[in-house]
């Protein structure tokens, strides 16, 4: 139903250039994304993603038939539609049942209903008062905020495992959880919950997943939920392989949606019966893949262009895939042009980056806040045109000269080297005119 102007002859095949070499990279890119500001060099895709316009074109098909004849829409075509972007979700993470995919608006209602779930279980005596819940120190403020209120509030004991920052490998990771699955154990208390990213947001590492999923296991945690926010179109998800027992990722980040919609997967067990959508509405009791689908009167439009989305990436050489690989190795290695341009490092070796990579900022631009990070973010977003986050790290006791700032750059197929050539040079202009954050007023 979507104008695309793809067809099956130029999936997977390379675009000739005019000079003659080939792309990977179907020749009517900047037009997907015209709609973008072209004065801005936006190199933060993590936090809200993009959309081509083909599938905002797509979307807008779906609203026009759905305003033609709401009846007809919410009563025929509404949940078919969804249970199509359910299937092929089912089959991009290696899911067995499409019972086992609900979609919902984003990865913050995805942890709250896993979390009610959670609290339910205190409620009805299955856990009690001072179990604990565990989380990475750097999981998403929403939803260390979600683990305060649902576990917190019900009486649970909410324990955060902390990470080193810059850190050099997985097993630095695996160490600090594994000391935190001790603590969390000490005096015979039960982990009812483990809440684990699969890319962390701030600073962004890939987490070593399917590793501390096998550790909480041998711990007996109860349930494992894997915040996968990020992840899906920007590193492989096989959920089986994983083995938690909950996975959500947002499809509007890094999946070409438009905002909002996410998936969130419950492997098949009792559980997945007793989950509820915490809207509650005429499809209470029938499922939550279903109670999901109808929660009342509103715009679904965005959960129903996920095959078009297939359509989108399909005319990029190698699909979903070939775009992931290719955001990975062009954020890499534009981070180490920068960190080299700055004489700073990256915040995480490359195979611990996904499309996204920490760089360090020169120490004199004088970092010393969150507060600093932020109006450091504003200037180069007023003053430069460039859109990227800024991470503040504590200076760590007896460090000579340390980085206290890192730039969060993303990767996505609209990027070009200039985008990042504009922040190195920002950055360099700003270390030889003096600049320091403290220069900046409130
Ligand atoms: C790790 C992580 N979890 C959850 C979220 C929340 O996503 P949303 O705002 O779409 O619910 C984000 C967003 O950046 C995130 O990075």
């Amino acid at each position: 139903m979507a104008s695309s102007s793809s067809s099956d002859d130029d999936h997977h095949h390379h675009h000739q250039l005019p000079n003659g070499s080939t792309s990977t990279t179907p020749p009517d890119i900047q037009f997907e994304f015209s709609h973008h500001d072209p004065t801005i060099a936006r190199i933060n895709n993590g936090s809200f993603g993009s959309c081509p316009s083909s599938v905002i074109s797509a979307q807008q098909e779906w609203r026009l038939k759905w305003l033609q004849q709401p009846d007809d829409f919410y009563f025929n075509t509404l949940k078919p539609s969804i249970l199509k972007t359910r299937l092929v979700i089912r089959d991009l993470i290696n899911a067995d049942h499409v019972d086992e995919i609900s979609i919902v608006d984003n990865a913050t209602t995805a942890a709250a209903i896993v979390l009610q779930h959670v609290t339910w279980s205190f409620f009805s005596s299955h856990f009690q008062e001072g179990d604990c819940a565990i989380i990475l120190h750097y999981a998403y403020g929403a939803i260390k905020k979600s683990l305060q209120a649902y576990v917190g509030r019900a009486g649970g004991h909410v324990i955060e495992v902390k990470l080193p920052f810059p850190v050099n490998s997985d097993e630095e990771i695996v160490e600090e959880f594994k000391r935190g699955l001790e603590l969390g154990r000490a005096n015979g208390r039960k982990i009812r919950l483990a809440l684990i990213d699969h890319i962390t947001s701030m600073p962004s590492v890939v987490i070593p997943v399917k590793e501390l999923v096998k550790m909480c296991r041998d711990a007996n945690v109860d349930q494992i939920f894997v915040d996968g926010a990020h992840a899906i179109g920007c590193v492989d998800i096989d959920v089986k392989d994983i083995g938690a027992d909950y996975y959500t990722s947002n499809l509007h980040k890094w999946f070409f949606c438009p905002p909002s919609v996410a998936f969130l997967y419950c492997r098949k067990s009792d559980i997945l019966n007793e989950l509820h959508h915490p809207v509650v509405s005429h499809e209470y009791g029938n499922g939550l893949a279903i109670e999901s689908s109808w929660i009342g009167t509103r715009d679904y439009s965005a959960q129903l262009v996920v095959p078009q989305v297939m359509e989108f990436v399909n005319r990029f050489d190698g699909g979903i895939d070939g775009i992931k690989r290719r955001n990975h190795e062009k954020v890499v290695e534009m981070a180490l042009m920068l960190s080299k341009a700055w004489g700073t490092h990256l915040g995480a070796p490359p195979e611990m980056c996904s499309s996204m990579a920490m760089v360090g900022l020169p120490a004199c631009l004088g970092i010393s806040s969150d507060s600093d990070g932020l109006k450091l973010r504003a200037h180069l977003r007023t003053c430069f045109k460039i859109e990227v986050p800024i991470y503040y790290r504590a200076p760590v006791k007896g460090e000579d000269n340390p980085v206290t700032g890192y730039a969060r750059i993303s990767h996505q197929v609209y990027n070009t080297v200039e985008d990042y050539f504009k922040l190195r040079d920002a950055v360099n202009k700003l270390v030889n005119n003096g600049f320091t954050c403290a220069l900046l007023s409130n």
